[in-house]
């Protein structure tokens, strides 16, 4: 199953140590949204899109490359995130982005992340060493659930 996993990290590279965990649990191909060819996705059968959460959804500059990519027909993909509270419901919008193009999300990762965000970085932040070896375990181990459940589907 050819997969890529499309990522934006820009405050401390929290989603980007995930991506790179997923990636090489699933042989992933790994490209940053800033900048990455939107016509790239025609080469692959299951695409994750993750993002640290910037006030309750996903990076801007996802969403703006999600929103340049072309409809597709059911193509596989999966949402994660860092975050401060790690939770998935700061999934939804993207989630409906991607459905809305004709993606079919077939799971959901999250994560906590390293977060120094407004007064919180005066002492040092909230989840200071996440993620942490255990964290990443995690992302290989939903990375290689996700392939073994769909890996039939793009042959
Ligand atoms: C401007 C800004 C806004 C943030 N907003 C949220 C938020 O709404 N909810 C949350 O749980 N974490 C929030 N965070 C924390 C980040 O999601 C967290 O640090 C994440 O792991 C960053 O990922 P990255 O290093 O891959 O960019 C915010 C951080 C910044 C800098």
């Amino acid at each position: 199953m050819r997969t890529l996993i499309i990522y934006t990290s820009v405050h401390h590279g929290n989603t980007g140590k995930v991506a790179q965990a997923m990636a090489g649990a699933l042989g992933a191909d790994m490209v940053d949204a800033a900048g990455a060819e939107p016509g790239l996705i025609d080469h692959y059968d299951l695409i994750g899109f993750g993002s640290g959460i910037y006030h309750g959804r996903h990076h801007q500059t996802l969403f703006r490359f999600v929103e340049m990519l072309p409809a597709v027909d059911g193509t596989l993909a999966f949402v994660f995130s860092t975050s401060g509270r790690g939770v998935a419901q700061d999934h939804t919008a993207l989630k409906q982005v991607l459905e809305a193009k004709g993606f079919w999300i077939v799971g959901d990762f999250v994560c906590k992340g390293w977060d120094t965000y407004t007064v919180l970085g005066l002492v040092g932040g909230i989840n200071k060493g996440r993620p942490d070896a255990r964290d990443l375990a995690h992302a290989a181990a939903f990375a290689d659930d996700l392939a073994r459940h769909w890996g039939d589907a793009g042959r």
